[in-house]
């Protein structure tokens, strides 16, 4: 049982239009935790009616929400905001039982995902129209915002806390209601945020969550009830191209925030220990576990040998174990599925002519642990196409720039890019090459709440966080006015 200050954000029941509710046939599903294997919680199994009614009530509850001054939506989100942080370490816990994500990281996370609910709190209040001159004499084009109406989220494991938040914020913030599907890896997290609007002052009905192990029966509903306006979908290009296709039907709108291959570029003239550093931030965190990971290492032939025993030592010095272990810097992967896949990138790197460098197995055997690996490979091998999404660095070497930008843009995808130079004319240069939504220069951390987060290519549409994010939750509505 975790040990929590207030043992009420643990939740066994979904919410669901203001109410704790069990699924309608009584079934549940264990939550687990992929350090241990140990039970965390239980939460009902919901489908496809439960989701209906989560619908239904996020409709009825629209018009007042919608009716209520930005600054009175603001200032709930202002309480949901003291709330995340007074129970942060409760919440961190929690999000750390479920994911095996380490304390210090769990932590981090928290304060991420208030940031977003501090930041549309302030945005709700800028939600600005426009006067337009207009060519008719005498008349005036007059452009507001609307919410969009009912909203529905379906968030991924990874970020169990900061990637509902970075979507209920913009959503309550612009008007809109929302039901949440949170993975079924991780839905405490959801639940507790749920606890804690409720407590900060969010109606009936303007946030539910849904609790499901039957991803596609509750999808499906989500994306083919006519009620629903719009969906948000963190998580894979495949899934999101699927929910895509269902929306279709109702012509949703759409943000999706889907998958990467980040190219993490190393220049001869860049700061090595910088770029190592920024390197061991991209590429570890969350113990590789994530869209904006470094996937492929491109290292120009001069600085190779130099970069790769730099981040060798840095990535020895990780500290692999469980959750609550104060000295743990990398947790495991989320299931089997991903250690296995780890294991054939392995595998695969190394029939394709590449060479171990550290690492490259399960930490011990039967465990979700992966040593944090790193692998110099070639451009045939798998991981330079597909998310790694575990604890393995691949490096690739480059002779020079025009090279390593065809390297770099040649996937189908284009999320987040990376690379260090210090040359001021070749950073704006490489930066208006690539072919990506974020770009990080001489850093490995590019994610925070001022910034708009999203991709191009088959990463997605749409963008989260920052000015642009409360966009994606508002409609435009002209009015041309003869007088
Ligand atoms: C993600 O992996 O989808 C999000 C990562 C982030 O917010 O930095």
């Amino acid at each position: 049982m975790l040990d929590l200050a207030n043992p009420s954000l643990l939740k066994s029941r979904a919410y669901i239009d203001g109410r704790w509710l069990p699924s309608n046939r009584g079934a549940t599903f264990n939550v687990v935790c992929p350090s241990d294997g140990e039970p965390v919680g239980q939460v009902p199994n919901m489908g496809a009616s439960e989701t209906a009614e989560a619908i239904e009530g996020a409709h009825k509850a629209l018009s007042a929400w919608k009716a209520l001054t930005a600054k009175a939506r603001s200032d709930v989100l202002k309480a949901l905001f003291n709330l995340l942080h007074t129970n942060k370490l409760d919440l961190a816990r929690i999000l750390a039982a479920e994911s095996g994500k380490p304390l210090v990281e769990a932590t981090a996370e928290i304060a991420y995902g208030a940031a977003y609910v501090e930041w549309f709190a302030e945005e709700a209040r800028r939600a600005y129209g426009d006067v337009i001159p207009s060519n008719s004499p005498g008349s005036r084009i007059v452009v507001t915002k609307e919410p969009v109406g009912v909203c529905a989220a379906i968030t991924p494991w990874n970020f169990p806390n900061a990637m509902i938040t970075r979507k209920i914020a913009p959503a309550l913030a612009a008007g809109c209601t929302i039901v949440v599907k949170p993975s079924e890896e991780t839905p405490l997290s959801a639940l507790a945020i749920a606890a804690l609007a409720e407590q900060a002052g969010v109606p009936r009905g303007v946030l539910s969550v849904i609790t499901s192990n039957k991803s596609a029966e509750v999808g499906e509903e989500l994306t083919q009830n006519p009620l629903v306006k719009k969906l948000s979908f963190t998580g894979s290009t495949r899934v999101g191209k699927m929910l895509a296709a269902q929306a279709a039907s109702t012509v949703k709108r759409l943000s999706l925030e889907l998958g990467g291959n980040a190219p993490f570029i190393v220049f001869e003239d860049a700061d090595l220990d910088a770029a190592v550093t920024g390197a061991m931030a991209s590429k570890f965190r969350n113990a590789g576990q994530t869209c904006v990971c470094a996937n492929r290492i491109l290292v120009q032939r001069g600085v190779f040998d130099e970069f790769r025993d730099k981040l060798q030592q840095a990535a020895q010095n990780l500290k692999t174990g469980h959750w609550s272990e104060r000295e743990t810097t990398l947790g495991p992967l989320i299931n089997s599925a991903a250690a296995q896949k780890m294991d054939d990138l392995v595998e695969d790197a190394l029939e394709t002519g590449g060479d171990l460098i550290c690492g490259g197995k399960r930490h011990r055997s039967n465990t979700l642990f992966f040593e944090p690996t790193i692998i110099k490979a070639n451009q045939s091998a798998a991981a330079f196409r597909e998310e790694i999404f575990g604890p393995m660095a691949v490096l690739y070497t480059f002779d020079d720039e025009d090279e390593v930008i065809g390297m770099a843009n040649d996937v189908n995808v284009g999320l987040a890019a990376y690379f260090y130079t210090q040359d001021l004319a070749r950073s704006w240069r490489v930066g208006d090459a690539l072919e990506y939504g974020m770009i990080g220069i001489n850093t490995g951390v590019i994610s925070n709440e001022a910034a708009p987060f999203g991709g191009v290519k088959e990463s997605g549409q749409g963008r989260e966080g920052s000015k642009y994010g409360l966009n994606d939750y508002m409609e435009i509505k002209y009015r041309a006015i003869g007088l």
